[in-house]
Parts: C-alpha cells; structure tokens; sequence
C-alpha cells in the first residue's frame, strides 16, 4: 500500500503541468481524501454495488481470480427482478423489447462483449463466452443471441409485469427527459412502488490476491430507447477498461457522453500518467462538462476507477452518485462519491 502523495510523486514523472493545469473547481474539493485497501478488494456502481460485491467477495477472499468474481458480482443485479436498470426486469425500449449491454475484461487485456441482447437474463455470462470462445471480442443483437442458445443459455421473456406497465405508462407521452441519477428510466413519473432501485449500470472493478485486476459493466441500458441503440456499457474503453499495468475504471450514467470521451481508456491512460483514482475520474467528467457545459448540468455521468495498488475513487457530474467497496476490513461500505456540480 502506498501512500497518496507518494503515490502521486511516484508517478509525477508522467504528469504534465499542462494536464493538471485548467480544471474546473469543484465545490466539495476539501476532502482529498482517498481509499486505499489492501488486496484483494472489489469495488462497484450505486447502492446495488453492495450486494453485487458480496457475491464478488466470496470469490476473492478464497484466493479466487478477479474474473471470475467480477462475473459472480454483477449477475446479482443482473437477477434483480426489482432493478429496472439491470438484467431482467430492466425497462425495455420504445418497442417494448429488453434489450441488454454488457461487457467483460480480464487482466491479460482479453475482452468481451454483448449488445442489444435479448431473451437472456444473464449477459455478462455471454460476453465473457465472447471473449473465451470465439476470435472476436464483440457480438450483438440476434447473432449474440444464437451464441447464447448455442451454448446452453436459456431463452426467457425478460419484461416483467412491473417493467411493461412502466413502459405503457411511458407510451401515454413517449418524452425523453433524462432524470439526474435516474438516466436508465427516462421516465417521467414516479418510479415503480416497491422499486427501491433508481440508479444506472453497474460496473465493477476488483483486485484479487494475486495482484490481477478485472472488470465488468452490464446493463439494461436507457429505458425506452430508440430500438437498436446501444450506451457506453458494452463498449470496451467507453463503460469500462482494465490494464492490468495500471489499475481499471468503469462508467455509469448517460452513455452517449461516456461514449464520447471514451471514458474508462481516458481514466486509466490518466491513472498511468500518476492521477489517483478519484483524480483521474473528476478529469474525464471535466471533459464531459467542458465541450458541453449546458448539457452536462442536466444528466449524471460517474466513473470509478481501482488501480494496482488498490486505491480507488469516483467522481460524477452530479450529487447523488454511490459505490460501493468491499475488502478484509469492510464488506459492505458505501461511499457517496464526490461531484462537480
Ligand atoms: N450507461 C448506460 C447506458 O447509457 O446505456
């Protein structure tokens, strides 16, 4: 483990002062404080991050590989009938069809991914296949779904009743107005009763006690999006990168934005260049709200970021974002990230 400033001045050969030198202030700047855990250490997006990490955990604390307990972590939301962002149960498109992103990597820099998979519950399952099975690192829509009936997945319908009122309900004035903190739905009443989840993606990054790092990014994707739209969550460097030289980071929020920036390559290349986890993050959100300042006060976009010395961080657009961390120590910690807005 090492310390903040030593880590920063360890790496301050690769920092321009050109790079450090324009940002936006934030407005809760005074805490720089950052979390460092001892390996092995998993960390993810929102609230369901904590759930999702202790599946991870039970991978990690037996000595088991950062893959595989990525994978184990996010099939817990993924299997959340209550999360509308997640798996089944997320909310359909403006069609009405569960259309599902999700993508995998490991610490060789093997990768793979699903988009607008449909009638499969568990896509990161598929994506990793993806990535061990076939010469490519990307499948969509019905040629990832053959792939997935090849190989033993079960077809289901993946619109529950709750998601399909939601999406009736949405019908009655088809208006896209993104929510803070609630991108995926799109949705302009109230969430669902008995719906305690209002978040986005989960993406997870985890560290194991061999000093590999993996991660992995699933999602239902913008609620009633266009039919055949996919986000950042699938796309390798966009909702998640991992090198396993420097440390991962993965994304959350609104998609189009994460996409542009390509946001996790643009968090870790920042990581290998000396920023601390949380500091690399606030600067891909800076981009964000720099090309386009009106915009970026309106919707959520947050990245995480876990580097090889198990420091980790986040930073977001708007208040409202949490992760979720979960080491020896502590299993179950929940950390509100900072903001610049
Ligand atoms: N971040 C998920 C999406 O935009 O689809």
């Amino acid at each position: 483990m090492i310390s903040r400033r030593k880590f920063i001045l360890s790496g301050a050969a690769g920092v321009s002062a050109l790079s450090l030198r324009g940002r936006v202030p934030v407005p809760d700047d005074k805490n720089t404080d950052i979390g460092t855990a001892n390996k092995p250490v998993v960390i993810a997006t929102w609230d369901f991050g904590v759930a999702a990490n202790r599946a991870a955990w039970k991978v990690l604390k037996n000595g088991g590989r950062s893959l595989d307990a990525v994978e184990a972590g996010v099939r817990v939301p993924e299997a959340d009938l209550k999360n509308v962002t997640v798996g089944k149960g997320g909310y359909p498109d403006r069609d009405g069809h569960v259309t599902l992103d999700a993508c995998i990597m490991d610490e060789q820099g093997n990768c793979g991914s699903v988009a607008a998979l449909e009638y499969i519950a568990h896509p990161i399952s598929v994506a990793r296949l993806v990535m061990e099975k076939t010469p490519h690192v990307m499948l969509v829509g019905e040629g990832a779904l053959q792939f997935a009936l090849d190989n033993g997945f079960k077809r289901e319908n993946l619109l529950t009743p709750e998601a399909e009122k939601a999406w009736k309900e949405w019908l009655k004035e088809k208006k896209y107005q993104p929510i803070i903190n609630i991108e995926n739905t799109s949705f302009t009443t109230e969430r669902l009763p008995g719906n305690e989840y209002n978040h986005d993606t989960i993406g997870m990054l985890a560290l194991d006690a061999t000093g590999n790092l993996s991660g992995a990014c699933t999602t239902s994707g913008m609620a009633f999006k266009m039919r055949g739209r996919i986000g950042d969550s699938p796309i390798i460097g966009a909702g998640l990168y991992v090198d396993n030289e420097v440390g991962g980071a993965t994304a959350t929020g609104v998609g189009e934005e994460v996409i542009r920036t390509v946001g996790s390559f643009l968090v870790v290349e920042l990581m290998r260049q000396g920023y601390p986890p949380e500091e690399a993050c606030r600067e891909a959100v800076v981009r964000i709200a720099k090309k386009k300042p009106d915009m970026a006060k309106q919707i959520q976009v947050g990245f995480l970021a876990l580097n090889k010395e198990g420091e980790y961080g986040a930073f977001a657009l708007q208040k409202g974002f949490s992760y979720a961390v979960c080491h020896r120590e502590r299993q179950d910690l929940l950390i509100r990230g900072k903001s610049l807005y």
